[in-house]
């Protein structure tokens, strides 16, 4: 089974978020269960400095306003990759998608065009000798994949779209259709039009085989108007070519016992050394040691996320003699709303505005609970890592919080099978009143730790869902 796994951002190399998890996790799990996964990424600089075992490139010639366009063969977090080199595109630092100033490349449409464009020249085998049976893309960037193969007609692959934000689009003027270089007819209702916009989020959902997306939860919420971010219809008629897989967790690269970024490396029979993580991040943040837990957060700031809703809760942490760390970067309004609380309450409420893969590991381990207050949250891997570092998750009941997060409350607590806090609308008040059942029962350790034990022993691994994604690949081509 011959797999092309389309995708803009790898961890380590590139990361704006969980879909760089996603992508180093899912290829390595699929070629560990035997699938031939091959990934194609823009010759971004950074994946460019972590490519290895870098072959001769192959020359694809002029394409969508690119004078001369090219795929180097190479490895990255050791699986056979191509990187496209179209300097005039993508030899750019820094974000993937945004200029320096925080705005969209102007050029975005041309250039993740271009990416799709390439994964389906892979379709006839003339590109490195190598055909496809799958050819399966990740998100709006890479969602034109299906449409080019469908352009091409004839038996090509056969097309696997993953959804794992609705939310980002990948919208453009009507008239900019011209460029991609598409039959006219592919820009109507029955295509990549919507609301007389191309969008390249519909194309994968109108043209691909099969649509996935991140979580089962989500699959069923995206189908109705109020997640359905306007495609819901279109998901609705398609009901029966989609499926949501739970995201696992990289253990590679999340595994509190052997974790080389933390202060000490523990388990789930020796937790002395996450409370030496919980005092060297206080340390390091210039939080106090104080009775109440310590809460993290590790985020984008985006109104998804719902960190305001957690911000107006804080004279109930700060009462009960808590202390929050917070890491994240985004909007600037939230930021800044952040920063003027950690001024307010120093030593209580520290927040560090930035990227930083390291400091997240550390908040993750020296916290005793984990906030992901998000309005909508396709899955989410935060609050997984939060359980296997032993901090409990503080979720709402929403996409892949709802389907990874078991309620602490009476049955659950009995029963043992307990793993956080779930609470359900997105408001401050509901909030608050979980926060109540999170410090109530703070103040019965012995209960606590059973439930961080449960948590901390949940499986997340890669090997299910990578079953399932090669159960789909298989009902697509059972020959091959
Ligand atoms: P999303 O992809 O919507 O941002 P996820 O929970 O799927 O949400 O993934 C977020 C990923 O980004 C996690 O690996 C998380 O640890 C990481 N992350 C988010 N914000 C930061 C930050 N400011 N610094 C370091 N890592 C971060
Ligand atoms: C997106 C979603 C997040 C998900 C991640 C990986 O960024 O916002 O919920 O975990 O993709 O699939």
């Amino acid at each position: 089974m011959r797999v092309l796994y389309v995708s803009t951002e790898v961890h380590p190399a590139l990361k704006t978020g969980g879909l760089a998890d996603v992508n180093a996790a899912l290829p390595r799990a699929l070629v560990a269960a035997d699938v031939d996964v091959r990934l194609l990424l823009p010759a971004f600089p950074a994946l460019l400095a972590h490519a290895t075992d870098r072959g001769p490139a192959c020359a694809l010639g002029p394409a969508l306003g690119a004078p001369a366009v090219a795929v180097l063969p190479c490895r990255l977090n050791g699986v056979p990759a191509w990187l496209i080199d179209a300097p005039v595109y993508f030899a750019r630092e820094g974000n993937p998608y945004l200029d320096p100033h925080g705005r969209d490349w102007p050029d975005n449409l041309q250039r993740f065009a271009l990416l799709a464009w390439v994964a389906a020249r892979f379709a006839d085998g003339s590109v490195d000798h190598w055909r496809p049976d799958i050819v399966h893309s990740h998100d709006w960037h890479a969602a034109l994949c299906p449409a080019y193969l469908r352009a091409r007609g004839g038996a090509g692959p056969a097309t696997v779209f993953t959804v794992h934000n609705l939310a980002y689009q990948g919208q453009f003027p009507g008239p900019m259709f011209a460029a991609l270089d598409l039959p006219a007819h592919f820009f109507a209702m029955d295509g990549l039009e919507f609301h007389g916009q191309v969008n390249f989020m519909k194309a994968g959902l109108f043209y691909a085989d099969r649509i996935t997306t991140v979580s089962p939860s989500y699959a069923a919420e995206i189908q109705t108007p109020a997640a359905g971010f306007g495609m819901d219809g279109l998901l609705r008629s398609r009901a029966g070519a989609l499926i949501g897989i739970l995201n696992g967790v990289d253990d590679h690269a999340w595994d509190p016992r052997t974790d080389k970024m933390l202060a000490a490396r523990y388990d789930a029979s020796h937790l002395g050394g996450k409370i030496r993580c919980r005092h060297a991040v206080q340390t390091e943040l210039g939080l106090v040691d104080d009775a109440g837990p310590l809460f993290g957060v590790v985020s984008r700031m985006t109104p998804q996320k719902g960190l305001d809703l957690l911000r107006a809760c804080a004279p109930q942490l700060i009462a009960a003699r808590a202390r929050l760390a917070l890491i994240g970067s985004g909007d600037a309004d939230e930021e800044a709303a952040w920063q003027a609380l950690a001024l307010a309450h120093p030593g209580t409420i520290a927040v560090h505005v930035g990227y930083d893969e390291a400091l997240a590991h550390r908040i993750f381990a020296g916290a005793d609970v984990i906030a992901v207050p998000s309005r909508f949250e396709p899955c989410g891997l935060t609050q997984m890592y939060a359980m296997l570092y032993g901090a409990l998750p503080l979720v709402r009941r929403t996409g892949g919080l709802a389907d990874t997060v078991r309620d602490a409350n009476a049955e659950h607590l009995a029963d043992g099978s307990a793993t956080g806090f779930v609470f359900d609308a997105a408001e401050s008040s509901d909030l608050r009143a979980a926060l109540a059942r999170v410090l109530a029962l703070w103040q019965n350790p012995i209960a606590w730790q059973r439930v961080q034990i449960t948590a901390m022993q949940s499986d997340f691994g890669w090997t299910q869902p990578a079953a399932r994604y090669r159960a789909l690949y298989r009902e697509l081509r059972p020959q091959a």
